[in-house]
């Protein structure tokens, strides 16, 4: 079945926007945890299919960024003309042009600024993170907050955070570890958080700091995803199947081993299309992984996040339906009074079953797409 989570949620809004009821869909924020340079930032950049963050060796994100991915129409088009597709085809579509009008950038901290060029909304991720930092490792959680519209995106928040580090550094407190435990822990403990434990696999598990935060917020592992990063920069002969198959730690929700830009790359200006072949064929060319190539790499990552939040959102559905029939109610009752047209030519009606029609077609394409593809592989 061919699902449009994106489309689907835009029509919802719109009959929001339409009566006039504000923050209506609560969607989950995506967080990123774990170590210094295990590739938080490369994998959330990956994700959303656009070169923007700051990434590199050593502390680089230093302060949380808040990322708002609003999806907002194409101005030339005709709504009804956007696509059906899920987010892992709208990654590959938005690195085709990279210069697109109708996508742009703005900071809170710099109102009505549009950055067009991502490159741009990359420098300035810096120097604000400077400014209230200064050059030399310092951190802070005051968070940097930015906005992304786009036609092909998801309305969705996404956290790009430091990584957890233990012995400070250059202008860095000396309690360090505590004060970044404190910030992530923040972001982390909200209830509507889907966290992204990000692991190297070139590393131990057992000692992964992402998971043991990831643990103590989330002990029944129902918002917690597992991220394995650099399988490629494994040891000749070992690989990740024992944690994919769950015998290492277990998480409900499973593990999605990637393969991002290695620091050539960044060097090189590597693009994002071409990072995604690579990790596709890595994985297809792979002894240990050839026969599960679809359950590896950005692409699944992608997708299992839509999954979880088409959980998410249909469990908030009724909530949803609850409030609108309460707004309708009242509408209607006004409508009533001013002595309004009422019956077959009813707006509220409308609106109503418009709303309803979105519940079934909702809950049937979650339906069909979870018999499709299960959590667990
Ligand atoms: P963060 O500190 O956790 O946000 O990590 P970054 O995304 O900044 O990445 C840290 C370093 O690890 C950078 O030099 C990346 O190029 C490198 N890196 C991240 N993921 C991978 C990966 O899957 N493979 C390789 N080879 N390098 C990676
Ligand atoms: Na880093
Ligand atoms: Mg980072």
């Amino acid at each position: 079945m061919d699902l449009s989570l994106i489309s689907l949620v835009n029509k919802l809004q719109d009959v929001f926007a339409s009566i006039g009821v504000s923050n209506n869909i609560d969607l989950p924020q995506i967080t990123v945890i774990g170590s210094q340079s295990s590739g938080k930032s490369s994998v959330l950049e990956n994700i959303v299919g656009r070169d923007f963050l700051p990434r590199g060796t050593g502390i680089v994100t230093r302060r949380p960024l808040v990322l708002q991915l609003i999806n907002r129409p194409a101005a030339a088009k005709p709504a009804g003309e956007v696509k059906d597709e899920d987010l892992a085809d709208k990654t590959d579509k938005m690195q085709l042009n990279q210069n697109n009008p109708d996508e742009w950038g703005e900071f809170l901290h710099l109102p009505g600024q549009k950055f067009h060029d991502f490159h741009k909304i990359r420098e300035e991720i810096v120097r604000d993170t400077e400014k209230m930092t200064g050059k030399n490792a310092g951190i802070s959680p005051n968070p940097i907050n930015l906005r992304i519209f786009s036609p092909n995106v998801l309305t969705l928040t996404l956290v790009d955070l430091p990584g957890l580090t233990k012995v400070p550094v250059g202008d860095q407190p000396r309690d360090i570890e505590k004060q970044i435990r404190d910030m992530l822990m923040r972001f982390i403990s909200k209830p509507n958080a889907i966290i992204l434990a990000v692991t190297g696999a070139n590393t131990d598990l057992a000692n992964s700091d992402g998971l043991k935060m990831a643990r103590e917020v989330d002990p029944e592992g129902t918002r917690t995803i597992g991220v394995l990063t650099k399988v490629d920069l494994m040891d000749q002969g070992t690989d990740v199947v024992d944690i994919l198959a769950g015998r290492v730690i277990p998480l409900r929700l499973g593990y999605v081993p990637v393969v991002n830009r290695g620091q050539r790359d960044i060097d090189q200006s590597k693009s994002i299309a071409l990072a995604l072949e690579n990790e596709k064929r890595f994985f297809e060319n792979h002894a240990s992984y050839s026969s599960k190539a679809m359950y590896c790499g950005t692409p699944w990552l992608a997708k299992k996040l839509n999954i979880i939040l088409m959980h998410h959102i249909r469990s908030t559905l009724p909530d949803i339906k609850a409030r609108i029939s309460q707004q309708l109610q009242k509408y209607t009752a006004e409508l009533a009074a001013l002595g309004g047209p009422m019956g077959e030519t009813n707006p509220g009606s409308v609106v109503l079953s418009t709303i309803t029609e979105f519940c079934s077609e909702f809950r049937s394409a979650i339906d069909g797409n979870t018999n499709d593809l299960s959590l667990n592989e």
